[in-house]
Order: structure tokens, then C-alpha cells, then sequence
């Protein structure tokens, strides 16, 4: 009897405690800490939410299904992200069908205790999967007249569709050829469908910054106050709304550009992720380059669209 209760209780004492570390983890400063880390480093490709169309990435819920089974501990999970993140190799995949759909992933930067803090957060975070509306295939552009917010819900996804192909644009040149050979990749002009977008829904669509790269993209006076306005909402932690502009040449409508990891290959502090024989290209291309030291989740500038 007595040895039926020690076993009982000890049961008890076990099951609470694998319990209560998730609990105190999810107090815990780490917590609060890796769930900013993921959402400036891993979200902006492995979007959580339902990306309607504009996926660049799997979900982190699909994700962690490959990552994590019955026998899986904490410490292989962690270290089995880890080794992913600083080898994203073909020979390492463990999704296949995602590296189908979105190419690989591209080698980021990560500092080791980031990752590590990252890799425990989705050790314990109960992700759902996104429900994903299917987007409407493309039926003819309706003419009615739009109101403010469906007006800018449309734009919206005008550079969405924008941003994942120039994404997709570059992370494939990237893993096929490398960074050098994908500088030019990031250019707006490069992408034809950039044009289709906009001639379908009769707006046109470019970028403009204050520390511009091409000098066709610097912004004017008044736009640099703009991208201000975006700079100051990050200070701050609101996020952004666009900004509106009416002139005689039609409306203009802003949005922040914001870094990720991927961006500083080419963006980054020289010398730092972005190696110097890249800077040296970029620099061939572009004399007068402004556009380097950014860190991630900063504004690096601000897509323009104008309704005529
Ligand atoms: C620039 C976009 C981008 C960023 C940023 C990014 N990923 Fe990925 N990741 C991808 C793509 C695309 C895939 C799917 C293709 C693949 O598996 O390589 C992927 C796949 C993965 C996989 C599965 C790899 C496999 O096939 O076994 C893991 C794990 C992963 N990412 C973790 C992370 C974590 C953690 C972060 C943040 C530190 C992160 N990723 C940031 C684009 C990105
Ligand atoms: C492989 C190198 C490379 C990568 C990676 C890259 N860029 Fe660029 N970026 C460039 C080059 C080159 C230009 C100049 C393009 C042109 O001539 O219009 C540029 C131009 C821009 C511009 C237009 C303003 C300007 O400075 O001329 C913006 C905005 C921009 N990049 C944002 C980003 C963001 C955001 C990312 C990450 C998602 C990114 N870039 C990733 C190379 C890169």
C-alpha cells in the first residue's frame, strides 16, 4: 500500500513538473525576450497568420511538425533548429515539398543565443495552423468607386504580392548563384510582373528612401518627412498606418519598407552580413550607395503607390 502511494505520488510529482516548466517558462524573461526575436527574425517569412496568397514561407506550426515527435527532448529540438538555421542545406531538409514550393531557405546571420532562445520558444508555444483563404482568382477590375479602407486594403495587397515576388526573386538568385550575383535582383525594374501588377489595377508602384542605393529612388523633401513618421511609429512600437497624399498628378499612398535578416547581405554593416566582396560590387554598380549599416526592423524606406 504504502509503495502503491509513493508511486502514485510520484506520478503526480512528475506530470506537474513537466507542466510547470512550460509554465515558468512561459514567465519567464526568455519568453518575453525570444517572442520579440521570432517575430522581427522568423515571421517575416514564416508567417504565423493566415498570409492569404502571399506565403513566402511554411507556417511555424508546420514546421514544428517536422521538428518535434513523441521522443523528441528539448535539447535535440533545440539543437536540431539550430543546426538548420546555420546549414539550410538541401541535404538537410527535413520539408521537402515546402523546399519545392518556396526554395530553400536563404543563410541568415542569427547570433547563437538568439537562435537557441528562439528554438526553445517554439519548443514550448502551442502555434495553430493558419487558416489560409484562398484567394480569389483574379476576375476582371471591378470599376466601382472604392471607399478609403477597401481603397487601401487594395493597395495593400498590390505590394504584397509586390514584396513576395521580389522576396522570392532574390532568395532564389540567392541560393542558385549567390549574394553577388543577386544584387541586381533587388530591383524593382527587374521584376516584369512588377509591371503587370500595376497595369492591371492602373496604379503604379515604386520605392523611394532617404538612404537610397539608386539615386532614381531618392526620396523628395517631403517624403523623407514620411519615412520620419515611419521611424518615429517603430521608436515607438505602434505600427504604422500609410500614409495618404492627394496631387494634381493623382493620390499617392505610403507604406513602410522594413529590414529583415535577409535584406543585410546587402544592406547590413560592411564588413559584418554584408562581406566586403559584395560591398565591392555594390559599389562598382552604385558610386554614391547610401544604403548600407541598416539592422533588421528598421525602415529602410517606403513603397509609393499613385492612383491616377
Ligand atoms: C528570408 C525568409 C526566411 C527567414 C527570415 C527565415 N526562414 Fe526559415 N525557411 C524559409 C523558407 C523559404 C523555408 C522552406 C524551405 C526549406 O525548408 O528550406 C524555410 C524553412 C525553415 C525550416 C525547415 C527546414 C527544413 O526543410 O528542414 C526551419 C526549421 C526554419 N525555416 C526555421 C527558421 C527560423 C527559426 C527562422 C528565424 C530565426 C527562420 N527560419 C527565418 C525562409 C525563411
Ligand atoms: C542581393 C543584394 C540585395 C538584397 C539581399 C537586398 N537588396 Fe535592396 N537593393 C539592392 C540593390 C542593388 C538596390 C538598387 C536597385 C536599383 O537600382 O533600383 C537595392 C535597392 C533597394 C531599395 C530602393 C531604394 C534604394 O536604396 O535605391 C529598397 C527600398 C530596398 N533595396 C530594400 C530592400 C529590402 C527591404 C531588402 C530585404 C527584404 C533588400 N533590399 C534586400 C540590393 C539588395
Amino acid at each position: 500500500m504504502r509503495i502503491l502511494l509513493l508511486f502514485i505520488m510520484s506520478v503526480l510529482f512528475f506530470s506537474c513538473n513537466k507542466t510547470s516548466e512550460k509554465e515558468a517558462y512561459l514567465a519567464s524573461e526568455e519568453y518575453s525576450k525570444a517572442k520579440k526575436l521570432i517575430a522581427s527574425k522568423c515571421y517575416t517569412c514564416h508567417n504565423p497568420l493566415p498570409a492569404n496568397g502571399n506565403r513566402i514561407a511554411p507556417p511555424m506550426f508546420a514546421i514544428k511538425q517536422h521538428y518535434l515527435n513523441e521522443q523528441t527532448t528539448k535539447e535535440d529540438f533545440i539543437n536540431g533548429v539550430k543546426f538548420w538555421i546555420e546549414n539550410p542545406k538541401e541535404e538537410n531538409i527535413r520539408m521537402p515539398g515546402a523546399v519545392k514550393k518556396f526554395g530553400i531557405m536563404p543563410k541568415v546571420f542569427y547570433a547563437e543565443n538568439e537562435i537557441e532562445l528562439i528554438a526553445e520558444y517554439i519548443f514550448y508555444n502551442d502555434f495553430k495552423r493558419p487558416r489560409e483563404h484562398k484567394k480569389r482568382s483574379s476576375k476582371k477590375t471591378e470599376k466601382k468607386p472604392l471607399n478609403e479602407t477597401t481603397k487601401i486594403e487594395k493597395v495593400k495587397s498590390y505590394i504584397s504580392e509586390t514584396q513576395s515576388l521580389l522576396a522570392q526573386n532574390l532568395i532564389g538568385k540567392i541560393n542558385k548563384e549567390g549574394t553577388i550575383n543577386a544584387i541586381e535582383f533587388c530591383n524593382l525594374k527587374a521584376l516584369k510582373l512588377t509591371d503587370s501588377i500595376a497595369k492591371n489595377h492602373n496604379v503604379t508602384i515604386n520605392r523611394i528612401s532617404d538612404k537610397y542605393r539608386n539615386s532614381f529612388n531618392k526620396a523628395s523633401k517631403e517624403e523623407e518627412g514620411y519615412i520620419k513618421i515611419f521611424k518615429e511609429a517603430i521608436k515607438n512600437k505602434k505600427e504604422s498606418k500609410p500614409i495618404i497624399v492627394n496631387n494634381i498628378n493623382g493620390e499617392n499612398i505610403y507604406f513602410p519598407i522594413k529590414t529583415n535578416g535577409l535584406c543585410l547581405q546587402c544592406h547590413g554593416k560592411v564588413g559584418g552580413e554584408l562581406k566586403e566582396d559584395t560591398y565591392k560590387k555594390i559599389k562598382e554598380l552604385y558610386p554614391k550607395d547610401m544604403a548600407i549599416d541598416y539592422d533588421i526592423n528598421q525602415i529602410r524606406g517606403a513603397w509609393k503607390v499613385t492612383i491616377k
